[in-house]
């Protein structure tokens, strides 16, 4: 581990790479670098230190130079302990050695590390704070509290987050005001839905190359994530089976054309296994003892909770590691399961994450959300709060003009229209 007063990384020789990383998502990050481009003429975080656990991969390194360049330091930690770039990390290592960035975060993180570093960053005093999956502010809620009353706001990247942040709100709790970036309609169509779909593919292909057309791919969970994983599977040529709770989803996706059953029925049917509920244990020792020899399990939902892994491999009477983070348990009636990154995220673990232009749009969100935190400075109430529709369609309109796409504007007759109620057929 290469360690300073500012960082403790893998290994600082990787940053070269980690550059050329950067380099690559930033010029697929057109909307974000518009965004980066106004901060630095108008450094809306001058003198802002903004902490932030957050996967550290190239795009959210695109993320952390748009802060800086409006002024802000940051301090910077993972989110899950197998999700960090070790090369990017070496490349923000080198590049705040100037002050303006901490960093905190290696791939392969023990637990411990994981705690010990975003106490690192919680010890740098942020003013803000950015999250993916609440550790950071659930920390400094009972561990740091003293920091509280400096800290501007907060903003959330992922569903697993807010829902813990309305848990924490609920029980009067939360105690600084909270962006739920996650529920930007932009962020979640582009980065739930395309995102989580093609990434999580990515990461399976990406441990075991096998062929999707023709499997039958089990997708736990019908939210945004298991829409786009279902929609991509099934594009590849897989039967997709889905398995639900919620009777509005489970219709939704009988509608799309899935065949839709509870668990203990789609177990002895499925090849691959994902799960995106952002829930504990929806797959279970019970349910991989009824499955086929071979058959593969993957999680893509935020923690590593929805899949009974510990139990899995204390049954297991041997484990083979067939490379890394994809591993073969024998169980006791001679089958074997194939787990792919001890059922933390597969997209981050086996593969790069989402694609840079999904990750533009969701740190748009994450940019103008700390923009509108400062701007707000002092009128927000503790709480849970979504960032104002016309921010939402800014982020929208900015990806399209990165994208090269114009669309019409409404004329004078059409906006009238639409607001009035005296004309009729
Ligand atoms: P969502 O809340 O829209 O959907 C989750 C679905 O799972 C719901 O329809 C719910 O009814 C269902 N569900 C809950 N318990 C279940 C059970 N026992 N069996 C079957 N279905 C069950 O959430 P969303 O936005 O789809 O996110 C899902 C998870 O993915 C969250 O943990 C989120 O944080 C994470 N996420 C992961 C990303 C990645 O990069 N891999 C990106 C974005 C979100």
């Amino acid at each position: 581990m290469d360690k300073g007063s500012t960082y403790e990384v893998r290994d600082l020789k990787l940053a070269e790479q980690g550059r050329k990383n950067i380099t690559w998502a930033e010029s697929q990050m057109g909307a974000l670098l518009h965004i980066r481009e106004r901060f630095g003429r108008q450094k809306p975080f001058a003198g802002i230190m903004i902490g932030m656990a957050l996967h550290v991969t190239k795009e959210t390194a695109v993320l952390v130079r748009t802060l800086v360049a409006g002024g802000a330091k940051v301090a910077i930690t993972g989110c899950n302990p197998l999700s960090t770039q070790d090369d990017v990390a070496a490349a923000l290592a080198e590049e705040g050695k100037d002050g303006s960035i901490a960093i905190y975060a290696h791939k392969g993180e023990s637990k411990e590390d994981y705690y010990r570093y975003l106490n690192m960053v919680i010890s740098q005093r942020p003013q803000m704070t950015i999250d993916d999956g609440c550790d950071l502010i659930s920390e400094i809620h009972l561990r740091h509290p003293e920091i509280i009353p400096d800290l501007i706001g907060g903003c959330e990247e992922t569903t697993t987050g807010v829902i813990r942040l309305k848990a924490m709100e609920r029980d009067g709790a939360l105690r600084y005001p909270i962006v739920a970036v996650n529920d930007n309609k932009t962020k979640h169509l582009l980065d739930n839905y395309y995102g989580t779909g093609q990434s999580t593919i990515d990461g399976i292909l990406r441990g075991t190359s096998i062929l999707i057309a023709g499997k039958t791919v089990v997708v736990v969970g019908y939210g945004s994530c298991g829409k786009g994983v279902s929609l991509r599977a099934h594009g590849l040529g897989a039967n997709v089976i889905v398995t639900e709770v919620n009777a509005f989803r489970a219709l939704q996706a009988k509608l799309d054309g899935f065949r839709v059953m509870p668990m203990v029925q789609a177990a002895p049917l499925g090849d691959i296994f994902v799960t995106v509920t952002g829930n504990k244990h929806v797959i279970t020792l019970e349910h991989m003892q009824m499955m086929k020899h071979g058959a593969i399990v993957a999680n893509s939902g935020h923690f590593d909770a929805e899949v009974d892994y510990a139990g899995l491999r204390n049954f297991a009477t041997q484990v083979h590691e067939i490379r890394p983070l994809v591993e073969e348990f024998q169980l006791p009636s001679g089958r074997r399961i194939i787990a792919l990154g001890q059922c933390r995220l597969v997209n981050l673990a086996l593969a790069e994450g989402h694609p840079s232009e999904v990750m533009s749009t969701s740190f748009c969100g994450q940019a103008l959300a700390c923009e509108y935190l400062v701007q707000q400075k002092g009128k927000l109430k503790p709480g849970v709060l979504v960032l104002p529709e016309s921010i939402d369609e800014e982020i929208a309109q900015l990806q399209l003009v990165a994208l090269g796409v114009e669309i019409d504007i409404l004329t004078d007759e059409q906006r009238k229209y639409l607001t009035s109620w005296q004309e009729g057929t």
